[in-house]
């Protein structure tokens, strides 16, 4: 049954600050909230995670904010589902939603396919990662990160600059957090070599430079990227030329655009480091600024359930 105006949260570009402030307020609400108070806002209620491509922390992340919630989740992992009979997306999510389900947890390795998705079901569809298009409970968290280590608790980020390194051609996440941060008042700037962060990507609303050496002194919060091979030719073909059409090599890579201890250290005091993993240690960034005092990566996983939380409970009640 396609409806004119799908449900639920596909994207973050396009919304008002209102309303992303409206989810980051909600989140912080939420933490302070007593468990069994929080359990009741969506007690009896059903969630199912539909994940048609790897993953392990965002749908952990997103079992556990409906746990949170009261929710019971229904995780239906590729493996055991009809999509390898050769059922459409659309087909498998309409089951889904036969079933009596409140929401739909969608991620999928093409593009577009969250609102695909959306247009054909009338239960809500939360979008967790559509090919290279959006991720955004990632944005929200990334945003709801840097606001809280800046003592933004407004949700304004006027004269906060962040920079976005690495592959953000492929980059969802970065898509989603320029998005957020971009509407919420930051300043953003894309850092990597033209094959992965290429010029046209100032239509998303950022500055792009070529020299992380350059940038990192001038900004408060640097969101590091992985280089995602897996996604440079959809076409196929051996690692070792897909890697060598993104980038010359690793090394010259990790050179030029790596977050390591010498280049962290030339960061302002109180600029934070942010990656929303899986991180490849010693290619974008070493392990000691990984751990170390200026990393917020523990953080973000920690705001990552609370956002999510936030997003079940707008769509579900
Ligand atoms: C990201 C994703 O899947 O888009 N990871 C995540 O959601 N935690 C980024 C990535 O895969 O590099």
């Amino acid at each position: 049954m396609p409806d004119a105006s799908p449900r639920g949260l596909l994207a973050l570009r396009g919304l008002l600050a209102g309303e992303i402030r409206g989810y980051l307020r909600r989140a912080v609400e939420l933490e302070s909230m007593e468990a069994s108070a929080c359990a009741r806002l969506l007690a009896g209620r059903h969630v199912a995670t539909l994940f048609f491509e790897d993953s392990t922390r965002t749908r952990t992340s997103f079992a556990i904010a409906a746990q949170r919630l009261g929710a019971h989740v229904v995780d239906l992992s590729v493996a055991t589902s009809s999509v390898n009979k050769g059922e459409t997306l659309v087909d498998t999510a309409r089951n889904v939603e036969a079933m009596g389900v409140g929401a739909l947890v969608v991620r999928a390795r093409q593009s577009g396919s969250a609102a695909l998705i959306a247009g054909a079901l009338r239960v809500p569809v939360i979008n967790a990662g559509d090919g290279r298009h959006e991720h955004p409970t990632q944005g929200l968290l990334d945003a709801l990160t840097i606001a809280r280590a800046h003592g933004r608790g407004d949700f304004d980020l006027s004269g906060l600059s962040v920079a976005y390194v690495g592959d953000l051609a492929s980059s969802r996440v970065a898509r989603s957090g320029i998005a957020a941060l971009t509407t919420l008042g930051a300043r953003i700037v894309g850092v990597g070599p033209p094959a992965l962060a290429p010029d046209s990507i100032r239509a998303l609303g950022c500055e792009v430079s070529r020299d992380l050496d350059a940038v990192i002194p001038g900004v408060d919060a640097v969101v590091m990227l992985r280089i995602q091979f897996e996604r440079h030719d959809a076409g196929g073909g051996a690692p070792d030329t897909r890697k060598a059409a993104a980038i010359a090599s690793v090394r010259e890579y990790r050179t030029l655009y790596g977050l390591d201890a010498s280049r962290a250290s030339r960061l302002k005091p109180g600029a934070v480091v942010l990656h929303p993993g899986p991180i490849n240690r010693g290619i974008e960034i070493d392990s000691d600024v990984a751990d170390g005092p200026r990393s917020l990566i523990l953080r973000q996983v920690s705001n990552g359930v609370l956002v999510r939380m936030a997003v079940l409970e707008r769509w579900m009640r």
